[in-house]
């Protein structure tokens, strides 16, 4: 079985309830996941460092924040470099998720910024292979999964006065665990290949 961390900051609970759905995921693709809080690890000493170094998948994840990942995950980001001293995550899979307030809202920044750390440490990068949702009359906005058009991860909306109870809807939801899932597999085969 193949070891799957997710690591998520949220400051206000709607990228924590996504990190949630691709844990979810992740288990359904047969992982031995872990779900991970950057603020628990945003210093290299102190946290559960073990989860990740022994995973063979590590899925990033953050609310965008003035346009790239937020301040709680680049601290976490910046404790890494201890590890990428050794290159200790050398050849994991990788993946990411954000979300934000606006339909873009610059999230493919913040995707962007976890596929650098990945290949910084050089692992692997998995994206989402998620068809788009919301790119003909047809559909509709809110059962849509990849609505945003995002395929280097997920990029999921939760508009500003929604709560996370309404937001990220059940389409970014999916999405969100269709990634996990994904990982899970390509790691299961990766590990087996290996
Ligand atoms: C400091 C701050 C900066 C933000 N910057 C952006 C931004 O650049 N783009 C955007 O679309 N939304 C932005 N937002 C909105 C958040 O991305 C959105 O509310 C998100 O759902 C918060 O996720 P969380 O509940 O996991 O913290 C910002 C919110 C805060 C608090």
């Amino acid at each position: 079985m193949a070891k799957i961390a997710v690591v998520y900051h949220s400051g206000y609970g709607h990228t924590a309830k996504l990190a949630e759905a691709v844990a979810e995921g992740a288990k359904r693709g047969g992982g031995d996941v872990a779900l991970l809080k950057a603020d628990d690890l945003s210093t290299p000493d102190e946290g559960p460092w073990d989860d990740l170094n022994s995973a063979d998948a590590i899925i990033f994840g953050a609310p965008t924040y003035m346009g790239s990942a937020s301040a709680g995950f680049k601290a976490f980001q910046d404790a890494t470099s201890k590890v990428w001293m050794k290159q200790g995550w050398a050849d994991k899979l990788a993946a990411g998720f954000s979300n934000s307030g606006s339909v873009s809202g610059d999230k493919l920044n913040t995707l962007q910024q976890f596929a650098i750390l990945a290949a910084q440490h050089g692992m692997l990068w998995v994206g989402s292979a998620e068809p788009s949702g919301f790119n003909m009359k047809e559909h509709t906005w809110a059962d849509a999964t990849n609505r945003g058009g995002y395929w280097l991860g997920v990029g999921a909306h939760s508009p500003v006065d929604a709560s996370p109870e309404e937001a990220p809807v059940e389409g970014e939801l999916e999405t969100g665990r269709r990634l996990g899932e994904r990982v899970a597999k390509a790691a299961a085969r990766w590990v087996k290949g290996a």
